[in-house]
């Protein structure tokens, strides 16, 4: 029943609704409505009494110079935030309960320290004993990080008011409840508003903030796109179960390229730092097998060559069964249709699988080509050849597209001892012989009869 004047808010999308219901009108969500306080008599009229005080313009050159990044040291870090943290910036790292958002943020506050950044690390999840345990294990125990254990937005933005701070991290966002709302801590109107006003602060005072925010599926508490349009840069944090690999993915940022991503692996002592990716995500040592081709990629501004693992075997049910991890399932589909229609492939009473070895997710569409090799490799029974890479992007038709920047993905693979590549448009270099294909089905056949030159 909907009380005289009472808002529900969902907690994953955000959207209020006058009337409680059990879906979710905007996202579709169930059992997320809440109410959460009282819309104000009058509704936006504007307030009496109250002046505007109308808009100062200013030009577009700039009045003041402009403002240096803070480079935190941790080099993958700096590079998803375009070269560094910005001063004045909001920026909210996003990822799963474990994904290991704090033991990032805190060894980007002590290496920040050791460049001479005054660093804070307020936490609403953890004892500042337990922070400093971890900081102490992660050899990071000496450095001049403040700690403080609180989640009283109207305390923090006192305290911070009152130092003077470079970089300050919040963890988390959904833990901070202010005073000047009814709603519990986590729900949209407390995460909402705190959020709001650190922002507020951050721009006012300079001080580079960075939010932490976990991404929750069932909707207890508020999740991070609440908060996402509010802040200068979203970065995600993401990691496989069972993998140590942890990527981080800027998936908006207002001062710098978007799809650049860091990669870190999770040890003993913190995160380290994989200054060469491709080495991480290939399966070395020993035959490459039917079923596996090696995919020349490019994330962000890197090549990353990484092994695609598929496996074409007879159904045992009914209906058979399409298994894929860290590629899309649409695009899988697609990739199975044009080899079914366009190369005589047939996969109706045969369960496929495909995997990306290591971890990673590949979005990008020039993978069609490795993943369409690993499946007909595997249905044919043929391997590829053992220092072969593979690119392009598939058609509907059944073409071949060539892809962007193969040079840099060409001197890659020879980098690591690839010696061919099987592509579309690229040109030999740096000892790698391409053999081009601007058919599907002519690849399919050079991987039937091995046929390479
Ligand atoms: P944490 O940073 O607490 O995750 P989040 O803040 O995203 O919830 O990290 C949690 C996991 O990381 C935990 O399961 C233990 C693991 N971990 C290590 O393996 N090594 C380490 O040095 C640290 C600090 C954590
Ligand atoms: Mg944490």
């Amino acid at each position: 029943m909907a009380r005289d004047g009472a808002i529900y808010a969902c907690q994953s999308c955000g959207a209020t609704h006058p009337k409680w219901a059990g879906q979710c009108a905007a996202c579709g969500a169930w059992n997320t409505l809440v109410e959460e306080g009282q819309v104000r008599p009058g509704g936006l009229a504007p307030t009496r009494g109250a002046r505007s005080r109308g808009l100062a313009f200013e030009g577009l050159e700039s009045l003041s110079p402009p403002s240096l990044r803070i480079a935190t040291g941790v080099d993958e870090f700096d590079r998803v935030c375009g070269g560094g943290v910005v001063p004045g910036s909001a920026i909210l790292l996003a990822g799963d309960p474990g994904v290991g958002k704090s033991t990032l943020l805190l060894q980007v506050c002590g290496e920040a320290t050791k460049r001479g950044a005054r660093c804070a690390y307020i936490s609403g999840e953890e004892a500042t004993e337990q922070i400093r345990a971890r900081a102490h294990r992660m050899g990071l125990g000496a450095t001049p990080v403040q700690l403080a254990a609180e989640t009283s937005l109207r305390d923090i933005v006192d305290g911070l008011k009152r130092e003077r701070f470079d970089l300050v991290v919040i963890d988390s966002v959904q833990t901070l409840w202010s005073d000047a709302h009814e709603a519990g801590p986590g729900s949209v109107t407390q995460v909402r508003a705190c959020a709001g006003e650190l922002v507020r602060l951050a721009k006012k005072r300079g001080i580079a903030i960075i939010l932490v925010g976990h991404v929750t599926k069932d909707g207890q508490i508020a999740g991070p796109r609440v908060v996402e349009h509010m802040v200068d840069a979203v970065l995600a944090f993401e990691g496989e179960r069972g993998y140590p690999f942890r990527i981080l993915r800027g998936a908006k940022n207002r001062f710098g390229a978007t799809d650049e991503i860091g990669v870190f692996e999770m040890g003993d002592s913190g995160l380290a730092e994989v200054k060469n990716p491709s080495s991480l995500f290939l399966n070395q040592g020993g035959e490459r097998a039917a079923g596996a081709a090696v995919f020349a990629g490019i994330e962000g501004s890197r090549p990353v060559l990484v092994e695609f693992q598929a496996l074409v075997a007879p159904s045992v049910y009914g209906t058979p069964r399409r298994t894929v991890v860290g590629w899309d399932a649409g695009r899988l589909a697609m990739v199975m249709a044009v080899l079914e229609a366009r190369c005589g492939l047939g996969f109706a009473s045969r369960d496929v699988y495909l995997n990306v070895a290591g971890g990673l997710r590949i979005s990008e569409p020039a993978a069609d080509l490795a993943a369409a090799a690993a499946l007909a490799s595997s249905a044919l029974d043929c391997a590829l050849p053992q220092a072969c890479v593979v690119f392009g992007e598939i058609s509907l038709s059944g073409d071949i597209r060539p892809v962007s920047r193969t040079e840099i993905r060409l001197k890659e693979a020879a980098k690591l001892g690839f010696s061919r590549a099987l592509a579309s448009g690229a040109t030999d270099g740096g000892g790698v012989a391409v053999t081009n294909v601007t058919r599907l089905a002519d690849a399919v056949r050079r991987i039937g009869d091995q046929a390479w030159d």
